[in-house]
């Protein structure tokens, strides 16, 4: 009989410390302590605070993870751990944890880039895993706190990013843009709850390079925009902020979606694809699948729980890379943490 394949995922790169456990391929347990409430008193992410939070709450969650995937510590065959991108402390943390189990429990330690995981976020879905839905070539929109991208696979290890962001992320649009609303962090969820009330008609904001001919982002000039209009309309009463919430929340989704439609036009995929934090916005979700059906396409998004950061979609990226044959299970790669570790 073929041994099961126990992957153990732990993720660290910002202020989520999780841990998930995989087997053969299928997430069993994915656990998550947020440090979020912390850092909402700071109005972002500390990086010192949020490397000493992880201390000690990385092995109770990891204890968790494989207690509710009633596995032991001895049945696990590998570990996989979020090499980068991230803050190199809080990065550090996990990757040092996992070294050290790997090396007491003499298992391979497998290094995963967080970009990859937030794509393979989507490969959760059975259909996927069974081959039923054929995915390749995919075209994904990965959007998150730091990143916001456009990337072409073709096949597992086949990645190519087509367009990004010039300045801010897309998830840093709505951070700061809710912190000008006085919304605390992070600032994407509250500011998509406020906008459910709103107007997305009532400001016209700008639309960034929506009609640039290359598939690059750029948002930093949103969150300016947004300050002359609360500049300008102070004092602010909660119908203008709910309709300033929705107006910029449209401005940001209009882009993200007009150069996903036009990556579509350029590249020709079979299915596209969404990850990130960002992910988990109800506007965007709901015009992702409206573009998928518009385009003749199909489209994966993934369950809100695996849109923010997780480890279960860290282990799935390594699954997938051992599964696809680009790593065998016996390699052992000296690695370190990479803060600006690139998707490539
Ligand atoms: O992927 P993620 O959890 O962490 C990074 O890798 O950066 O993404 C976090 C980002 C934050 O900017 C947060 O505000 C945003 O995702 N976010 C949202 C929503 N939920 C999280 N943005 C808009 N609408 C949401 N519902
Ligand atoms: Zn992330």
């Amino acid at each position: 009989m073929k041994r099961q394949l126990n992957i153990l995922a732990i993720e660290t790169s910002c202020d989520e410390t999780a841990a998930a456990v995989i087997v053969d391929g299928v997430i069993k347990s994915n656990i998550i302590a947020s440090q979020a409430r912390l850092h909402s008193r700071y109005g972002g992410v500390v990086p010192e605070v949020a490397a000493r939070e992880h201390l000690p709450v990385i092995i109770p969650i990891i204890d968790r993870a494989l207690k509710q995937a009633r596995l032991k510590l001895s049945q696990i065959r590998a570990i996989a751990v979020t090499q980068g991108p991230g803050l190199m402390t809080s990065l550090m943390v996990g990757v040092d944890t996992a070294k050290a189990m790997g090396a007491a429990l003499n298992i391979p330690v497998i290094p995963v880039n967080h970009l990859e995981a937030h794509i393979y976020a989507n490969f959760a879905k059975s259909k996927v895993k069974s081959q039923k839905l054929k995915v390749f070539p995919a075209l994904i929109l990965i959007v998150s706190g730091g990143h916001t991208l456009l990337v072409l696979m073709k096949g597992h290890g086949q990645l190519k990013v087509v367009g990004e962001t010039l300045d801010d992320a897309a998830g840093e649009a709505f951070d700061k843009t809710a912190k000008l609303l006085g919304l605390g962090y992070p600032g994407g969820p509250a500011l998509s709850e406020l906008a459910r009330r709103g107007n997305s008609h009532a400001f016209n904001f700008p639309r960034p390079m929506i009609n640039s001919k290359n598939l690059n982002f750029s948002f930093s000039g949103l969150k300016t925009a947004v300050l002359y209009k609360l500049k300008e309309l102070s004092p602010i009463n909660y119908k203008l902020s709910t309709n300033l919430a929705a107006s910029v929340q449209q401005a940001i989704v209009d882009v993200l979606i007009a150069k996903t439609e036009q990556a579509i036009k350029q590249y020709r995929p079979k299915t596209i694809m969404l990850g990130g934090g960002v992910a988990a916005n109800e506007l965007l979700r709901k015009r992702f699948k409206q573009l998928a059906k518009n385009s003749n396409l199909k489209s994966l998004i993934p369950n809100l729980q695996y849109c923010t950061d997780n480890a279960a979609m860290i282990g799935l990226a390594a699954y997938y890379k051992i599964s696809s044959h680009r790593l065998r299970i016996t390699d052992y790669r000296s690695f370190t943490a990479e803060p600006n570790l690139e998707l490539k």
